[in-house]
């Protein structure tokens, strides 16, 4: 049994200010507002500004977060950082995070790349020390500037994704039945070469060859990459479910990785919620990776479509491949 609950005590979103319509992808690549619509549900994504970095949207997310907790930053414990797309390879984000929200204490910082599952196994990673009572506070950040590693002259990827980023504070609480209850975390590496950046790490340097191929971007092979979204994202959802022993009946709202809105319908729809029981922004955002939960979480909580005492679930899926789902009672 745990000794304290893991609850979530405030979140925070932001967006970047500069909008990227389909009416102006219409205008890069071969493509129609009416097949992005159809085929995704997105309509419009949000893109850094070009001094904007990855920790600059994240910084902006965590004090919404931290205000809304009503804690200062130096009630901070620990920093855990979801990105596949960091200011840099090292130091981490969590690090330049660390720095830029002016806190004095020594905490640990540090970064998870589970690209879009990223957000949900940083928050299970943070819950581990929250349950065990060794913190109070930690800041769980997911954030994401992907327009950095998009290929915009590649239709079949540059119409889904989009940057932002969201934060939550997971705090300790006495009642153990309240907070996150539980969570799957799963990965096929089998599946990584179905979506990857192929260059900028040690395998592949960045060479002139490689600039001119686009080998720095992100890759996919959509079809693929779809049909094993669908189907680890209904087995995680199910997961999800019958570890807290939940029919959808129980359950308040899922919030779910932003992926497509054809891939969350089909899945949800299969465990049997109705289109009200589950939170959508995709529509606005696209795919925001590893800041697409906390950011809808965020909305959701703001919103009153969930609120204390709900049961939600949260479920991803991504690169990889990675999956995961947590259950939390608020
Ligand atoms: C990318 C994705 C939207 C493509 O949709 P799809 O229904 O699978 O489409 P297909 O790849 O089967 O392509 C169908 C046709 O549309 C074309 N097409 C692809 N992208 C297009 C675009 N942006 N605009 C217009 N046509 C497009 C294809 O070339 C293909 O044409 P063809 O039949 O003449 O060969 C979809 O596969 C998807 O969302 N996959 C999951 C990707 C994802 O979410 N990745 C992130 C995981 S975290």
């Amino acid at each position: 049994m745990p000794r304290f609950g893991a609850i979530i005590s405030g979140t925070g979103s932001y967006v970047p200010e500069k909008r990227l319509t389909n009416q102006d992808l219409e205008k890069l690549v071969e493509t129609s507002n009416d097949w992005i619509v159809q085929r995704t549900g997105i309509r419009e994504r949000r893109i850094a500004a070009s001094e904007q970095a990855t920790s600059d949207l994240a910084i902006e997310a965590a004090r919404r977060a931290i205000e809304s907790a009503r804690i200062k930053p130096d009630d901070i414990d620990l920093i855990i950082a979801a990105t596949l797309t960091p200011d840099m390879s090292t130091p981490s984000t969590a690090c330049i995070l660390q720095s830029a929200l002016g806190i004095k204490r020594h905490i640990g910082a540090f970064d998870i790349n589970a690209a879009c599952s990223g957000f949900v196994y940083s928050l299970s990673t943070a819950s581990q020390f929250i349950v065990n009572g060794i913190y109070k506070h930690v800041l769980v950040v997911g954030a994401e500037t992907l327009s950095r590693i998009v290929d915009y002259t590649d239709r079949g990827t540059c119409i889904l994704f989009g940057d932002g980023a969201g934060a939550v504070i997971l705090s300790a609480c006495d009642d153990p039945e309240r907070g996150l209850q539980a969570f799957e975390l799963g990965a096929d590496g089998a599946g990584g070469p179905l979506l990857n950046v192929p260059a900028g790490g040690s395998r592949m340097a960045i060479t002139p060859e490689v600039l001119a191929r686009h080998d720095h971007c992100l890759k996919m092979s959509g079809r693929e990459v779809y049909k094993f979204a669908v189907t680890q994202m209904t087995h995680s959802l199910q997961q999800a479910m019958q570890a807290c022993s939940l029919t959808s009946e129980h359950v308040r709202l899922v919030v779910p990785h932003q992926v497509n809105q054809r891939i969350i319908d089909s899945a949800t729809g299969k465990m049997g919620f109705p289109a009200e029981k589950v939170y959508i922004n995709i529509d606005r955002y696209g795919n925001t990776s590893g800041a697409s939960v906390p950011i809808a979480l965020d909305e959701a909580m703001r919103s009153g479509r969930c609120g204390a005492g709900d049961w939600i679930i949260m479920v991803a899926f991504g690169a990889g491949l990675t999956w995961a789902s947590a259950t939390v009672r608020l």
